[in-house]
């Protein structure tokens, strides 16, 4: 198995990469879970050489304990990785290899999607994500890249950023894989406590609500319903529960945008760990 820590270990290989061949990279954060293997399966399927990046972020962190606390196994991650295809490669930097000593981030022009949703509850969270993103896209130069539909804004955040730099680059978006009660898989539900877990299907429940009554509720209704179900669990409180288009995030609203996709985006913070998830409800992808 490949794991290779410094960049200038890095160019090398990919120096020798024939560029005919189709290159995937898969950015993560570690704390590998089923949905990043679902990526990585994805990749597999379209590439010629798979490339995993673990890094976690710290200029997409608005909260230093948030930093702190983001799980880290990577060991384990790399046995998981390994698992799957042995010829997986892994990069695996660390912060002063990505950042030098100054961690900074750029400023970017999201045309305000970064200032809805989660960008409104973590200001400067997507120019940390972009800053990275861009960082390991000229590094690499891959063919394609792999994202998932759970984190949907940060799809569109991405897809900026191949927009505007990367026209070459082509993302593939892989759907939000769950766990049997419904959670959407994610780093931090390693965080959550047995009891918590054990209401935790009320988050997808609620976005399969807001899609089962669609036709029936006004927004507003809707979204005092899901808060009245959410919040009766102890320690459970609802950050947003917003209908949005799905391709401009602006608020969705009935009369206007009725031939657009409507999408329900929610955010749960259960004894303080932050979950977000979203549902198509009108049209099918
Ligand atoms: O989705 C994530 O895990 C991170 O935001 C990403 C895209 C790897 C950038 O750090």
């Amino acid at each position: 198995m490949t794991v290779i820590k410094k960049l200038d270990d890095l160019d090398i290989i990919l120096s020798k990469f024939q560029r005919k061949k189709i290159l995937g990279l898969v950015p993560t954060m570690g704390s590998i879970h089923r949905g990043h293997i679902s990526l990585i399966k994805t990749a597999l399927k379209v590439s010629d050489e798979v490339w995993v990046s673990i890094f976690v972020n710290p200029t997409q962190f608005n909260d230093v304990n948030d930093y702190k606390k983001y799980p880290k196994d990577v060991q384990k991650d790399i046995n998981q990785i390994e698992s799957l295809a042995p010829n997986i490669k892994i990069f695996l930097p660390s912060v002063y290899e990505m950042y030098g000593s100054n961690i900074d981030k750029i400023s970017f022009n999201f045309d305000g999607i970064d200032k809805v949703l989660e960008g409104l509850k973590r200001p400067g969270h997507f120019d940390g994500v972009g800053t990275i993103v861009k960082k390991l896209f000229e590094i690499f130069n891959p063919n394609f890249v792999f994202f998932g539909e759970k984190d949907f804004q940060q799809t569109i955040i991405v897809q900026k950023i191949i927009d505007a730099y990367f026209k070459n680059i082509k993302m593939i978006i892989c759907p939000t894989i769950r766990a049997e009660n419904g959670l959407a898989l994610s780093s931090r539900n390693s965080l959550l406590s047995k009891k918590a877990n054990k209401n935790i299907s009320i988050i997808y429940d609620s976005l399969l609500f807001a899609k089962q009554n669609f036709y029936k509720f006004s927004v507003k209704e809707m979204g005092k319903i899901i808060k009245v179900n959410i919040e009766k669990n102890p320690g459970f409180f609802l950050e947003y529960f917003e209908l949005r288009c799905s391709k401009t995030l602006k608020t969705y609203k009935r009369g206007n945008n009725q031939n657009s996709q409507c999408r329900a985006f929610i955010c749960v913070t259960v004894d303080g760990v932050r979950l977000i998830d979203n549902l198509l409800l009108n049209h099918e992808n």
